[in-house]
């Protein structure tokens, strides 16, 4: 299992941490009081499939509840769509968050790379991926948008087209929108053709609740009937369930802490640009990838003696330690990092 997630043990408070990757409002005033409200309910088991919180995120998101299923995070759903379909071969376009090999691999499935390359920015276009699906014999693909850790984006013509691509060769489309809320206000409301597709969201970034564990899969009824089956019960705890209507409700709060994460994303890019040896990708999403060209070892042990953390990325299939992901942090946070680097290029 991959050490990161940001728990750091008792030097938490000292640390300024840039590689765990949530928005930066905070927890909402009244949430804390609102579910020490829903204490008494803990002495009973909770709902059984989540059913409240499902009818709370279909309404708000303008899902057909046929197509909807609750998970304790994203991640559940994800070694639970890996059981049921039991591919023999899938197509991963990395780099990319590291939990979809492992869901695969510790069934036998065959994993089978689709690398992007920096030369082209770690961009996917149609080309491209027309090429790799019908490079092998793979059963699924899987793309996350915006991706984690590049913070690439493909917009919605293009990913339409790539669902029709993969349907039409008889493949599933597995798409990660974790991420979705940071690069557009308005979530589209997904069908895709065809029974074969499945997609993955997170209230984990967004929503700022990685403790909570919630998640949600929009897919086809027939995809969605199977997970339902196979699904343990009471996966959603009772303070997860109760939490999700607060959180929809409040959604103009964490807006705001995205528009905010916009504005620090696009100050930070502006000065690290001026790194002679560093490159940083565009982003459209709550944190941003750089290459650092030279002695990146030694700028990450500098920022670590100086209490501030970044996530390396050598466990990323298709990067190596030259790359770091930072997550896009409140102004003066930035502000220290930018002050820390001016003092070690100095
Ligand atoms: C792309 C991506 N999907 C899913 C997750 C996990 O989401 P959850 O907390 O809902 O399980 C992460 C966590 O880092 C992620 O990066």
């Amino acid at each position: 299992m991959n050490k990161h997630g940001c728990y750091m043990g008792d030097n938490i408070k000292e640390i300024i941490d840039f590689s765990y990757n949530i928005n930066i409002c905070g927890i909402k005033d009244g949430l804390d009081k609102y579910l020490l409200s829903k204490i008494s309910s803990i002495t009973r088991y909770p709902e059984i499939d989540g059913l409240s919180a499902k009818n709370a995120i279909c309404d708000f998101y303008g899902i057909d509840k046929k197509n909807c299923i609750m998970g304790n995070g994203a991640v559940e759903l994800l070694y639970l769509f890996a059981r049921v379909v039991n591919f023999k071969k899938v197509l991963i376009i990395n780099p990319t968050f590291t939990e979809y090999e492992r869901a695969f691999k510790i069934l036998g499935t065959e994993i089978i790379w689709g690398n992007l390359k920096y030369e082209d920015n770690f961009e996917l276009n149609i080309c491209k991926f027309k090429e790799l699906i019908y490079s092998d014999e793979i059963e699924g693909v899987i793309i996350c948008n915006p991706n984690n850790p590049t913070g690439k984006y493909i917009d919605e013509e293009n990913l339409v087209k790539m669902q029709t691509i993969a349907n039409n060769k008889g493949i599933y489309f597995i798409l990660d929108e974790s991420f979705i809320e940071f690069a557009m206000d308005e979530v589209p409301k997904r069908k895709f053709k065809g029974e074969k597709w499945f997609i993955l969201r997170s209230l984990t970034k967004y929503y700022a609740v990685p403790g909570l564990r919630v998640g949600y899969a929009i897919g086809s009824e027939t995809i969605i009937k199977k997970l339902l089956k196979h699904k343990e019960p009471w996966s959603l705890n009772t303070f997860a369930i109760e939490a999700i209507p607060f959180l929809l409700e409040n959604r103009e709060f964490y807006k705001k802490g995205n528009n905010q994460i916009i504005k620090n994303r696009e100050y930070l890019l502006s000065k690290l640009r001026k790194l002679t040896n560093w490159h940083c990708f565009d982003s459209e999403t709550n944190f941003i990838l750089c290459k650092i060209n030279e002695n990146a070892d030694k700028v990450i042990e500098y920022l670590f003696k100086n209490k501030i953390v970044v996530r390396t990325c050598d466990d990323f299939k298709g990067l190596d330690q030259s790359f770091i992901r930072l997550a896009i942090k409140d102004l003066d946070s930035i502000n220290i990092l930018l002050q820390v680097l001016k003092n070690y290029y100095i």
